[in-house]
């Protein structure tokens, strides 16, 4: 990248994070996207990586973005419960295109982590909507399906949800991810919204078992703006298996399980 080239993508994203200051934020994240992929991944973590005060933004950006879901997952939510549907009716066939994206955003899980041996599920951060774990009940025989929030409203829409369409082995609790005990969860998925998603890795090191298989949906290039990377202050106890596919979103699964414990004698057992 020519200087000058770096001098115009810094000059680019330096206006259009100032303008956020009084702009809706939103608007600013979906510019931000379309100069992320005009500059490419590789520049755009090159930016953020010379310039750390640009994080300064980050907070604005952080609870603009959260609202955005948060309204849209209410507005579905609300949809689904008030319709009366004639008979028996799946989630699927009556979710909206823009649900059923996120929906099928996990489809690759499937495909990198085996849910065969899988008795328990659990979710970080699910929300209202829980639509990931919606399709691990589609997709799998996974006894327990659980999703943690901290929102009291979130955990009962969630609850109500998954009643309304059948969801039987899926469960919601009022529980901070950083405070959760793993000792029963095969695998575990945090979404990529949550707060403390570095502590939250950790307490799965601390309590998760020996054979724990972790999804982590993370932030790259300008998306570490408004969403926590993981992976940048990873829990050493922890080792990366794989990455998940580029998304427009600027987001992508990070497949993680516990780091090998070196023997006495320095093999890795
Ligand atoms: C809006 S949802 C998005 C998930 C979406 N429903 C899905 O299926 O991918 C993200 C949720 O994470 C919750 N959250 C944030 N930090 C958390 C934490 N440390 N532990 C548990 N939940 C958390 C928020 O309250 C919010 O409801």
């Amino acid at each position: 990248m020519s200087l000058n080239e770096a001098k115009n993508w810094t000059g680019a994203l330096g206006v259009l994070l100032e303008s956020s200051q009084d702009r809706d934020p939103a608007e600013v994240i979906r510019e931000l996207c379309d100069l992320a992929h005009a500059m490419g991944d590789e520049t755009a973590e090159a930016l953020l990586d010379a310039d750390p005060t640009l994080y300064r933004h980050m907070p604005a950006l952080t609870r603009a973005f959260y609202e955005r879901v948060v309204r849209k997952e209410m507005a579905e939510t609300e949809r689904l419960l008030r319709h009366v549907w004639v008979g028996p009716v799946s989630f699927v066939d009556v979710a909206s295109a823009a649900v059923m994206r996120t929906y099928n955003r996990v489809r690759e899980m499937f495909e990198r982590v085996d849910f065969r041996a899988c008795r328990r599920f659990v979710m970080v951060g699910c929300g209202r909507l829980p639509v990931t774990m919606f399709h691990v009940h589609d997709r799998t025989e996974t006894s327990e399906i659980i999703g943690l929030d901290i929102v009291p409203d979130a955990i009962e829409t969630a609850r109500e949800i998954a009643a309304r369409f059948g969801y039987a082995r899926i469960g919601a609790e009022l529980c901070d991810g950083q405070a959760h005990d793993y000792g029963q969860a095969q695998i575990i998925f945090i979404t990529n919204m949550i707060a403390s998603k570095a502590a939250v890795l950790s307490r799965i090191a601390e309590t998760g078992p020996p054979d724990v298989r972790i999804i982590v949906r993370e932030p790259y290039s300008l998306r570490r703006l408004w969403s926590e990377s993981g992976e940048r202050s990873l829990d050493p106890r922890l080792e990366i298996i794989g990455w998940g596919s580029a998304h427009p979103t600027l987001s992508r699964d990070l497949y993680l399980k516990r780091r090998s414990e070196p023997t006495s004698g320095g093999q890795v057992r």
